[in-house]
């Protein structure tokens, strides 16, 4: 009897899913390429486009990293209390204004470049913003795959000032910036993930294009363990406002990224990504989509995530830079020591610019 009840609870599973399925089926644009839902096919072609002519053939390189910093510039932009949009293109649609903010210091470049891209292909610039992003962190091996909804409307109004942290603002100040917008401590550290695959240009003008790891065209675990070794050097001239001593020669170090590697309230967390590609991958997805949908809901929005390419695995293990010891690194969490790694053998890591393109 009771065997009887499962097949039939089976029976009735299956028709659900059989149903859910045919609800899924999914649609198959011009160029035969299918995805979840037809109006996602108009992202085929801008998908072509930026990986051919603004991500040089797929790279993960300076246009990349510029591209990501730009999503969360654009998203940031909105508060409670002082309004703005969100990740609604106004970075690009009132760039007069925008990059002239002091934290969005070096951002017109890319705006520069993504405008005519968004002319050209007539989707609002808050979406090309964002799925330029998710498409070329999909470049970086070990990345995970973002997601990307669909159908952010044009900005009408310029961000107002001083929504973007900056390096040199305290962690008290940044956690309660992302707080304002529904962002946990946790996901504030997850989000930095983004500093992975990252160089400055602007902190020190002396040396343009200086990476924050020691791999940043690999979406990896580096970041949160080179943050958390001593600083001993400065790569360029050194007290420049924002920048802390770095371990190795050619790599800068943010005084907001070094603070939440150490602060009590971020340390824990920082310190879980260094040797966990895994939860890195789903803890920077999730909280993406978060930032990616800022200002919007996210059920206004249509879902085109099966559009973003699918990344590379990881290259390389989570290790300490030649000529590091295990002792170099800064103990902070209190409750769990730092994982043990071992250094690459050879000559003391230096790390050489991000080339521009
Ligand atoms: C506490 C928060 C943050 C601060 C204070 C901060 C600060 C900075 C600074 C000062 C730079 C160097 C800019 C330059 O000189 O060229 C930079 C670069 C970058 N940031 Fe952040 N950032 C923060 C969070 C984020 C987040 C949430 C993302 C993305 C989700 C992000 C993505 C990037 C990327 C990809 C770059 C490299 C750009 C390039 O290589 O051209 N940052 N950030």
């Amino acid at each position: 009897m009771a065997f009887k009840h499962l097949a039939s609870f089976v029976l009735f599973a299956c028709t659900i899913s059989a149903v859910r399925g045919a609800v899924m089926k999914r649609a198959t644009c011009a160029d035969g390429r299918t995805t979840a839902n037809a109006a996602c096919c108009v992202l085929f072609p801008i998908l072509d486009d930026i990986q051919e002519n603004l991500f040089d053939g797929g790279e993960c390189g300076e246009e990349v990293h510029e591209s990501l910093r730009l999503t969360f510039h654009d998203a940031i932009g909105i508060s409670p209390t002082k309004g703005g949009g969100g990740a609604d293109g106004s970075i690009v649609i009132f760039d007069e204004i925008e990059t002239a903010f002091h934290a969005n210091g070096g951002i017109d470049d890319i705006v520069d470049v993504q405008k005519p891209f968004i002319a050209k292909h007539g989707i609002t610039a808050g979406d090309f913003i964002q799925f330029a992003g998710a498409v070329g962190v999909s470049n970086c091996a070990g990345a995970p795959r973002l997601n990307f909804f669909l159908g952010r409307p044009n900005a009408t109004k310029a961000s107002p000032d001083l929504l973007v942290p900056e390096p040199f603002d305290s962690i008290t100040n940044i956690l309660a910036r992302f707080k304002e917008v529904g962002f946990s401590p946790a996901e504030v550290v997850a989000l930095l993930g983004s500093h992975t695959i990252a160089a400055a240009d602007h902190v020190d003008e002396t040396i343009p294009g200086t990476p924050f790891d020691s791999t940043p065209g690999v979406f990896d675990t580096q970041l949160f363990i080179e943050v958390q070794l001593r600083g001993t050097l400065f790569p360029g001239t050194g007290g420049n406002q924002g920048e802390v001593q770095s371990p190795l020669r050619g790599e800068i170090r943010l005084q907001s990224d070094h603070d939440l590697a150490r602060d009590s309230r971020t340390a824990c967390e920082w310190q879980s990504f260094a040797n966990n590609q895994a939860k890195l991958q789903s803890a920077f997805k999730a909280a993406m989509l978060k930032l990616s949908i800022l200002g919007h809901k996210q059920s206004d929005l249509i879902d085109c995530s099966d559009v973003i390419p699918v990344p590379k695995p990881v290259i390389g293990k989570p290790h300490l830079p030649a000529g590091s010891k295990q002792s170099d690194i800064e103990q902070a969490c209190a409750s769990a020591p730092f994982p043990s790694l071992t250094a690459d053998a050879g000559p003391t890591t230096s790390v050489p610019p991000v080339p521009p393109s």
